[in-house]
Parts: C-alpha cells; structure tokens; sequence
C-alpha cells in the first residue's frame, strides 16, 4: 500500500475532498471520479463520506487494477465501483450499473506519476524511449503513428493548437523531410529535431521540445476533446445540489472547463433585454472564487502540483430543458466540435497506414 501511495501523490487533497464531500451526507449518494488514477482523491472521498459509494473511471487499465487492490486493502471495496473506459464513455458508465443521476463528480485531468514514471510508454521527453504515449495501451493511434501519416498541415495544427508552439510550421516541415529519411521513434529523435530547428534567442526555460510532447499527447489521447464531450454529459446527470469539481494541468484544460462551467453561471440573454426568462437564470453556483492553486509548501513538496487549477460548481436547480438538449448535442453529435477532425485524422492515418 504505502508503495501505491508513494507512486502518486493526490493534488490540492483537502480542497478536493472539502468541495465533494459535503454533497454526499444522504445515504444512497454516488460519487463518479473520472480519472480514479491510483485512487489518492477517491480513497479519502469514501473516507470522508461514509454513506457514499464511488464509480472509478479509468481508461488505463493498469491504474484500474492498482486502485481496486488499494480499495481492497482500506477496506473501502463495498463501495467501490471499477469501470475501464475514457470518461467521454460516461453516460453508459453510470447508466450501465443502474445510476441516473449523481451528487458529485470529480476529476483531476492529465497524467498520472505512474504513467510518467513508466518510461517506455514515451510520455517524458527526459528519457529516451519509444514514442508512444497511449494511456490506454489498447487504442491503435500513437505518437509514432501521427509523427509518420499526419501531413503538414494537420502537424502544423496539432503543435499550434495543443502546444501553442510558435514555431509549429518550421518543426511539422522538418518531421516531414527527415522521416523520408528514417522514421521518427524515439524520444530522443525528437528532441534532437525540435532542438536543431528552434532557434536559440527564442527558447524559454526548460526543454524546447515540451509543447511539441504535450501536444503529441493531447492529440494521441483525444484529451481536450474528450474533455469538452464529457462536461455537458456530465451536468446532464448531476442531482440538484450535485457539484462538478475539476483540477486542470494546462491553460487549454483550464480553458475547457471554465467555459463549459460559465455556461451556467451567467444570465442566458442579450444585455438588454428587460425582463430574464427562469429558463436563461443561472444553474451553476461557483464554489470556488476563480481557480484554487497549489500554495508554495505543496508545489516544493510534490512539483507535479505547480501547474494545478481547480475549479468547481454546483447544480442549484434542474438544468433548463434548451441547455440540456444543447448539452446532449455536444456530447454525443459526431459532427460537434475538434472530435470530427480527429476522426478524420484517424481516418486519414489508417488509410494511409494500409
Ligand atoms: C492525474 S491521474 C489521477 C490521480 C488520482 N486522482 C489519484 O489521486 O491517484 C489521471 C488519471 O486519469 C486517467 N485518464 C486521463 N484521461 C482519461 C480519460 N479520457 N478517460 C479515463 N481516464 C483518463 C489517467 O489514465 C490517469 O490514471
């Protein structure tokens, strides 16, 4: 156990728990943690709300099965549910055992230390391995695929886009030129190209090829766009009084959520508009001001917390019929959204992969 809890250390643990908990005091209350991860945050949730049971997401199944052992070995495993699937699978995960609706969600994007300790699943741009990062070692896209069949343009777009890299174009020409040359797998390969073709008055701190890693990784596992699929399903299963509590890694997340959750927090009419309908009043309540970060002492002791930004609301009233149609059409509409793109990349790669 005590090596489980050594591996990943849970981020902003006594907010997390100090927003989620107080929604689940009735008997019979669910509590969904989308991204379980090695169960830090779920485990001390069912510690902290003795009525509630827990519906554990994770899309890796390796994280899934340390964190039913850890369930097992606190004895928290009679209320504890595994489910192996993206989040973006929601409304069937909590449909399929029985659930309707929720009194908390929580999730804490991104990778966990396990999965960034795992060199050979090529998440690190500090060790040289194979460029892969799956988290679910299941799905046929990985990073050597998109460096080999995505086109310039699509490179250009992810690295823009997912990494806010500057110097997206001139690094998507070079992949292109140097695989006809050889393939581009490993880590180290990659670094090197980004190194060569980044000039150095223009370089920030730390390591040039980190937007392009993470944008590989976000565009590898769907991340952003799961994402915006999963928060209005999501809201459309929370019970009134049900809180939404997310902490994010990166800006585009954070952007993501704060979006998504000031759909509800805001009057739905045009500014001039004389009297509010009830269905365009607000049905979010904030619970936190702005984002919660991680305070000096927590980042000096676990610097994976530096980046945290946690937010989170809670339903005040049903959600208006308007807001759960749209909702229902971005979740599940196959021409909604980036989600279309990547399919069609997907697409495009297997095409070109036979
Ligand atoms: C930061 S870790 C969670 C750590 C956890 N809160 C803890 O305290 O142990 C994130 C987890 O979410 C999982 N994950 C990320 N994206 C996911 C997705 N789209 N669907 C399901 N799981 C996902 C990852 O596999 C990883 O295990």
């Amino acid at each position: 156990m005590n090596q489980i809890t050594q591996i990943h250390e849970p981020v902003l643990l006594d907010d997390c728990v100090n927003l989620v908990a107080p929604a689940l005091n009735a008997p019979g209350s669910v509590v969904v943690d989308c991204t379980l991860g090695l169960a830090g945050h779920a485990t001390a949730f069912l510690k902290a709300a003795p009525n509630a049971t827990l519906l554990g997401i994770d899309r890796d199944a390796e994280a899934l099965s340390l964190a039913t052992q850890r369930m097992k070995d606190e004895g928290l495993a009679d209320r504890f549910i595994p489910v192996h699937a993206a989040f973006d699978e929601f409304a069937q995960a909590v449909e399929s055992h029985g659930i309707s609706t929720v009194q908390a969600v929580f999730m804490d994007l991104g990778l966990s230390s396990l999965q960034i300790d795992e060199t050979e699943r090529g998440f690190s741009y500090a060790h040289d391995a194979p460029l892969d990062m799956r988290m679910d070692v299941s799905q046929p896209l990985t990073a050597q695929r998109i460096l080999a069949e995505y086109d310039e343009a699509d490179l250009t777009r992810i690295f823009k886009e997912y990494g806010e890299e500057r110097f997206a174009r001139q690094i998507a020409r070079r992949i292109v030129s140097t695989r006809q040359q050889q393939p581009l797998v490993s880590s180290e390969q990659l670094n090197r190209l980004v190194d060569d073709v980044i000039p150095r008055a223009h370089r920030g701190t730390g390591n040039p090829a980190k937007r392009v890693f993470q944008a590989l990784r976000i565009e590898v596992n769907g991340e952003l766009d799961k994402l915006r699929r999963t928060l209005p399903q999501i809201a459309n299963h929370l019970a009134v009084g049900g809180r939404l509590v997310v902490e994010s890694y990166h800006s585009l997340e954070d952007r993501t959520v704060k979006t998504f959750m000031n759909k509800g927090l805001t009057v739905d009419v045009p500014a001039n508009m004389p009297v509010i309908p009830d269905d365009a009043q607000p049905f979010f309540k904030a619970l936190t001001r702005g984002a919660i970060k991680a305070d000096e002492q927590e980042i000096a002791h676990n610097p994976r917390s530096a980046s945290v930004r946690l937010r989170a609301v809670e339903l005040t009233r049903p959600i208006p019929q308007r807001w759960r149609t749209t909702f229902t059409h971005e979740a599940f509409d196959e021409n909604e959204g980036p989600r279309h793109h990547f399919q069609n990349n997907k697409r495009k790669a297997h095409r070109r992969s036979r």
